[in-house]
């Protein structure tokens, strides 16, 4: 049975990703911060199934260890601060988990078993203002957020291990990518669940900023698929992962509503404080490559991820259950 370590096993990715692991038979252990409540609500279906191990990316000497004691096959670097807006208020935290932690679970990788393969989570926001329209692998990088320019730093240490140790490390570039799993602070599952308040009566407004910002929106679970993918291939590559279409955020919200009859202008309130300091206006991505080396494609249709973002936050509100 191989072994995979997740780094991020708690987040949206992390879980779809042990799922599928889970069932291509993979001893799947998780590595977890300490926090001072727990925060595995993502994982609880699947936790007898899992190995957690305490580790931070911050925090070299713990990823030395977990490698030494569990020795994986392969390792899944999707631990960040993910959140684009808080990287401008914490920009060097941002720098230190989501660039410098890359380059120690690579080295911790060098020291105790280069034959490790691993996944590291690249990001579309790497493109930020696009020079090219779709972005594909080859795309020039202009990053718009100290979170884009942090990823582009664990994109080029990723390339740079791969060339200087013969690591197979491999990039996935991946278009942004939704689930009734995403965070309540991102702007897809920020409408689904504020959508499906207003429907029961819970809430009678949704304050967001900037409506134009198009994104190539897919589903979580088509994209763990894409990661796996990747390290079963002989050769470390990068791969753009999307879907090649792209939608404004005001048309997420034409499609969140229709689905509930109602009508987001009566709700919507634009606020200055969700606005950014610099914008990433529109990304769409090229996945023909992982199309062509991976087999990869998307099941999940734009307006079909909206409505299973809807649905299920209308049950999770049914359900008294608290959205986390
Ligand atoms: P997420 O839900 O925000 O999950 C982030 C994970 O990282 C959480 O498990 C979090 O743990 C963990 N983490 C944060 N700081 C850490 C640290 N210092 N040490 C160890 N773990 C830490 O993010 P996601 O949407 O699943 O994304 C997964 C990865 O893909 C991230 O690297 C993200 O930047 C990247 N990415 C995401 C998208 C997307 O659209 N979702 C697109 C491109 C790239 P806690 O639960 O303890 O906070
Ligand atoms: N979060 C948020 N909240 N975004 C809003 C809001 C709001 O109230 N109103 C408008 N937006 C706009 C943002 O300005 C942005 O243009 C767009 O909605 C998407 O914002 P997010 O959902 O926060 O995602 P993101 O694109 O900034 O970043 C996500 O995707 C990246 C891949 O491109 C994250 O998952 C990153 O970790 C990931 O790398």
């Amino acid at each position: 049975m191989p072994t995979a370590l997740i780094t991020g096993v708690t987040g949206q990715d992390g879980s779809y990703l042990a799922e599928l692991l889970l069932q291509q038979g993979y001893r799947v252990v998780g590595m977890v911060r300490r926090t001072s409540t727990l925060n595995f609500h993502r994982i609880a279906h699947i936790q007898e199934q899992l190995e957690l191990v305490p580790g931070d990316l911050s925090d070299q000497v713990s990823l030395i260890h977990i490698l030494e004691e569990y020795q994986p096959e392969e390792v899944y670097n999707l631990a960040a601060q993910s959140f684009v807006q808080t990287s401008w208020n914490q920009p060097v935290f941002t720098g230190d988990v989501t660039a410098l932690g890359v380059t120690r679970v690579l080295d911790a990788i060098r020291i105790v078993n280069p034959r490790i393969r691993m996944y590291q989570a690249s990001s579309s926001e790497m493109f930020g203002k696009v020079v090219e329209v779709p972005q594909k692998e080859t795309t020039p990088f202009y990053p718009r957020s100290p979170y884009g320019v942090a990823k582009v730093y664990g994109h080029w240490i990723t390339i740079n291990y791969r060339e200087s140790y013969n690591l197979h490390a491999s990039s996935g570039i991946l278009f942004n990518h939704e689930s009734p799993r995403r965070g309540l602070e991102f702007v897809t599952r920020k409408i689904s669940h504020q959508a499906a308040k207003i429907k029961l009566g819970l809430a009678n407004e949704l304050r967001l900023g900037n409506l134009d910002a198009r994104r190539d929106w897919g589903f979580a679970g088509d994209y763990v698929r894409a990661m796996w993918l990747m390290l079963q291939r002989d050769t470390p590559d990068d791969y753009v992962v999307a879907t090649g279409e792209t939608h404004s955020v005001e048309q997420f919200l034409d499609v969140a509503f229709e689905h509930l009859d109602l009508d987001w202008r009566e709700y919507v309130v634009q606020d200055e404080r969700f606005m950014r300091p610099a914008e990433v206006d529109l990304l769409v991505g090229d996945p023909s490559k992982a199309g062509r080396d991976l087999g990869w494609e998307p099941t999940v249709s734009f307006a079909e991820l909206v409505r299973m973002m809807v649905d299920a936050d209308l049950q999770l509100l049914r359900d008294g259950a608290i959205a986390v």
